[in-house]
């Protein structure tokens, strides 16, 4: 699919020429998820994941358009990813690798440090340049990915205790199962994350993803970090999704054919056709993002079709 993206604040699509297909981001329904969730967590605050260019949508407008609804916290997994989002925006860097530091200072970026290596690296990058440098700590609380280790915690208590150059803003932990409300792990992480907060009192708590926000006021904090429930995914996979869709294919019918009964259609012959049909073959596949498992369905002209199927472009039937 020849996608461009375009962001119409008023939903208007602007045909691209050349291109088979286009791609909507709404981002009126972006900041309206921002403000839902917003509301879900408060007085806590709600953070963006804009990692990865806003899951590829476009960090710039996404981070503006979020800003615009109140969002003041922006959180990227790659330092680049931060500075790209300079001057106009302050986001949060998920570790701080070496040689960043410097770098990172100027660009006025926060990291989020995930172990004593790299504390000491920006500790002393702040001894040496005579100033204050923020930063934010994430521990592991039973994700076993990134973050301080447990073993860790109490040289760390007693480093940071010792220094008065690095100003901790927050203390972070991601949740691994917080889409599975019966997880029996989101418990046991909030437990390890409470006896953090006892380990460094006075710090606020950054803890609750998507899902972390649905599982309530417990997982809540200071300031959660909200990603795919932003973009129109559900925190959930046990409720009905309360996220408005945000980014909406619309890819053009490249070719139709006429097939008889029992002529097989897509990769392995998946389907059989079960009468004469009229198949409609559309310019996009998985390379494009879209979802090949069996109840994957797509509106022809507004019809609903549950029939799609993979070849190396969709095949759809229409009649
Ligand atoms: C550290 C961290 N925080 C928050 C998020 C956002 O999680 P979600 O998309 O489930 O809201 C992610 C996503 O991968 C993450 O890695």
């Amino acid at each position: 699919m020849s996608v461009v993206a375009v962001l119409p604040e008023t939903e208007v699509r602007q045909p691209i020429v050349g291109a088979n297909g286009y791609l909507t981001v709404n981002l009126s329904a972006l900041s309206r998820n921002y403000a839902k969730l917003s509301t879900l967590v408060a007085p806590a605050q709600a953070a963006a994941v804009v990692k990865a260019d806003a899951y590829d949508l476009g960090a710039q407008r996404v981070c503006s358009a979020l800003y615009g609804a109140g969002c003041r916290r922006f959180f990227v997994a790659q330092f680049d990813e931060a500075v790209k989002l300079r001057p106009g925006l302050a986001a949060d860097a998920n570790g701080l690798q070496p040689g960043d530091e410097e770098a990172c200072a100027r660009f006025d970026i926060i990291p989020v440090l995930n172990s004593l290596e790299q504390w000491r690296r920006w500790s002393g990058t702040a001894n040496r340049r005579k100033c204050n440098l923020p930063a934010a700590l994430q521990f592991d609380t039973g994700m076993s990915r990134l973050g301080v280790p447990p073993e860790e915690r109490s040289t760390f208590a007693a480093e940071l205790a010792g220094q008065a150059r690095v100003e901790i803003l927050f203390i972070m932990s991601h949740l691994a199962s917080a889409d599975e409300l019966d997880s029996a792990q989101n418990n046991d992480q909030l437990v390890e994350m409470k006896r953090i907060s006892k380990e460094f009192p006075h710090l606020d708590i950054c803890f609750a993803n998507s899902g972390g926000i649905v599982l309530g006021r417990d997982y809540h904090g200071q300031l959660a970090r909200a990603g795919i429930a932003l973009y129109g995914g559900s925190p959930s996979t046990s409720k009905p999704n309360p996220m408005e869709p945000v980014v909406e294919p619309d890819v053009a019918v490249v070719q139709t054919r006429k097939v008889p009964v029992g002529a097989r259609v897509g990769y392995s012959g998946t389907h059989i056709a079960e009468r004469d049909a009229r198949l409609a073959t559309i310019a996009a596949g998985y390379a494009d993002g879209l979802p090949t498992w069996p109840n994957t369905c797509v509106w022809l002209r507004k019809r609903r079709s549950d029939r799609l199927h993979l070849c190396f472009a969709s095949k759809i039937p229409m009649t």
